[in-house]
């Protein structure tokens, strides 16, 4: 009799990479996964992420969670559709090819564990080694070397990923004192040892995420649909050109009154990044801001009206990377017609469907200041991306909508395989959409510490080299974001060039107003000429500077 559950190694391996349908979930699960805790992960043939982890729950809790994510992995690569696909090299060569992150999350653990003393040595010391680092490239042409390494086979990964599986349940079973000691709210960055799996399990989640923007990356050809998440349903059908109010919204700015926000994690009971933790204060001024994010159609005007090719939209380095990458419409369009037709398709993690206009774009940083520019221009405002600190103070949640019981009006935690459209996760009552969810949301801020910032000794690296003025926050959360990314929280990065799940909200800039450390007066413009100037303070004195040469000169 056909085994459907549990298959020899061999023959799961083979079930596994090869382009053939499976008809239970269980199929594409390794047969070394502890069915008890897989159960839990586990609905109606789909896969589930669980809610976030309270960190001072016990065993069975970590388990269950631990299997979660462990199995998350295991379901996102089956969309893998050959085994060539795990060693295509990114079109950007910005990062390594996806047989790395299967083996990295894994090998994450056992360096995390060695570092805690949890076990006193590691299972292969080579592979440790080659999936230690990953890679975050600090410019766009950059190729990683990666024809250069000699990466493992899937099969030595796979065996590898069982190894360190079962190491890991083993030390979760049989260090019952692990759990004795509670992780208390006031020292969450000591060491506990503890600290070192919750760590593994939320980075393992980070990589769950980029592994699938990777993957919607990859040519359609190497991916297939995994089929065991909830798949969305998209609801427009080919439209050539979109319209607004009929394909898309329009998008109101509405005005916020000044207040007061608090940045540093809050939640206790959650497991948080080094960079979370310490306390801002910070004032936030009126300001006006979209309601929703922007659209696919509403970025459309800017590609109809040559946005890209018009070089006053783009700061230096944008330029310089929209130049080399020599593109003209955002990356996740696919050209349905000859380049300059503006006909487009919709490239979704696993698949190329029909534009949605409805959705929110996703861009990387320049593009969305590109965009901003190009519409400041045509409205007569100063639009620009929310600081972290605006983002902040729309997002008034009681509580943190990870812990929340009332998730279906937040696109996030895999509950839906897509962005979905701009004007359906209401979260406030005067019509603000997506503080949470659905795409991440580029701000204006670098990426920086909080007041009272401390490294965590398990990760030293994980923020502070980022702390270099060259990576840009991103806010919100996505439609993939699960666990501690999923957290209000959270406080995430990228460089401007990189794409994520990641698209942007508007702000109309007010007066008086700080950018890039200058105190900004005000700005004006002659109505004969259309010329922009900027009045701002500079050691003490007030100056003046065409908005252009001031962009130019502070936006590089
Ligand atoms: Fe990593």
């Amino acid at each position: 009799m056909k085994s459907k559950i549990v298959l020899p190694i061999a023959k799961s391996f083979a079930k596994r990479f090869e382009p053939i349908n499976f008809t239970k979930i269980e199929e594409i699960l390794p047969s070394y996964i502890d069915k008890n805790y897989s159960k839990h992960s586990i609905i109606n043939n789909k896969i589930i992420s669980l809610q976030s982890l309270n960190i001072n729950s016990g065993k069975e809790e970590y388990l269950k969670y631990f299997n979660n994510c462990w199995l998350l992995t295991e379901v996102l690569f089956s969309s893998l559709k050959y085994k060539e696909s795990f060693y295509q090299t990114p079109y950007h060569s910005l990062r390594h090819p996806l047989i790395f992150y299967y083996g990295h999350v894994a090998s994450f653990y056992v360096n995390k564990m060695l570092l805690a003393g949890l076990i006193d040595k590691g299972i292969n010391k080579e592979f440790e080694n080659i999936f230690e680092t990953g890679v975050d490239e600090m410019t766009w042409d950059v190729n990683t070397q990666d024809n250069k390494i000699n990466w493992p086979t899937l099969q030595e990964v796979f065996t590898y990923r069982e190894e360190a599986y079962n190491l890991v349940t083993d030390i979760i079973n049989k260090n019952e004192q692990l759990f004795t000691t509670k992780i208390s709210d006031e020292t969450p960055l000591d060491k506990t040892p503890l600290w070192s799996l919750l760590m593994s399990f939320e980075h393992e989640r980070i990589h769950l995420e980029t592994s699938s923007v990777l993957i919607r990356e990859m040519q359609i050809e190497y991916v297939r649909n995994p089929k065991y998440f909830t798949e969305p349903t998209h609801h427009q059908k080919e439209s050539q050109f979109p319209r607004v109010e009929i394909d898309y919204p329009e998008n109101e700015l509405l005005s916020i009154e000044s207040k007061v926000v608090h940045i540093g994690k809050k939640d206790i009971t959650t497991y948080g990044w080094d960079n979370e933790y310490g306390l801002d204060t910070r004032k936030v001024s009126d300001f006006d801001v979209s309601q929703y994010l922007i659209s696919n159609g509403e970025f459309f005007e800017f590609v109809k009206d040559d946005g890209y090719y018009i070089d006053k939209y783009w700061c230096g380095n944008g330029l310089s990377w929209r130049k080399f990458r020599n593109t003209y419409h955002p990356t996740f369009w696919v050209a349905n017609g000859p380049k300059d037709s503006n006909l487009f398709k919709l490239r979704s993690c696993f698949d190329i469907i029909d534009m949605q206009w409805n959705y929110p774009v996703i861009v990387n940083h320049y593009e969305a200041k590109a965009f901003c520019r190009y519409k400041s221009e045509l409205d007569a405002k100063n639009y620009r991306l929310p600081f972290e600190a605006e983002h902040r103070a729309l997002q008034d949640f009681e509580t943190d909508p990870i812990n929340s019981q009332f998730h279906n009006n937040f696109n996030f935690n895999l509950q839906n395989l897509s962005e979905n459209a701009v004007n359906i996760n209401k979260h406030t009552e005067n019509n603000l959409h997506d503080l949470h969810g659905n795409v991440w949301q580029w701000l204006e801020d670098d990426f920086h510490p909080l007041k009272g910032f401390k490294i965590h000794s398990y990760y030293k690296d994980f923020s502070t080299p980022c702390f270099d003025g060259k990576h840009k926050m991103i806010a919100g959360s996505s439609f993939f974001s699960t666990g501690n990314l999923a957290s209000a929280d959270s406080r995430y990065h990228f460089r401007p060039h990189f794409f994520q799940h990641s698209g942007f909200r508007i702000v109309n800039d007010k007066q008086n107003y700080i950018k890039n450390n200058i105190q900004i007066e005000f700005e004006t413009i002659n109505q004969a000429t259309g010329v922009k100037y900027i009045i701002f303070k500079e050691n003490n004195e007030l100056k003046v500077l065409e908005k252009e040469s001031f962009d130019a000169r502070f936006w590089q």
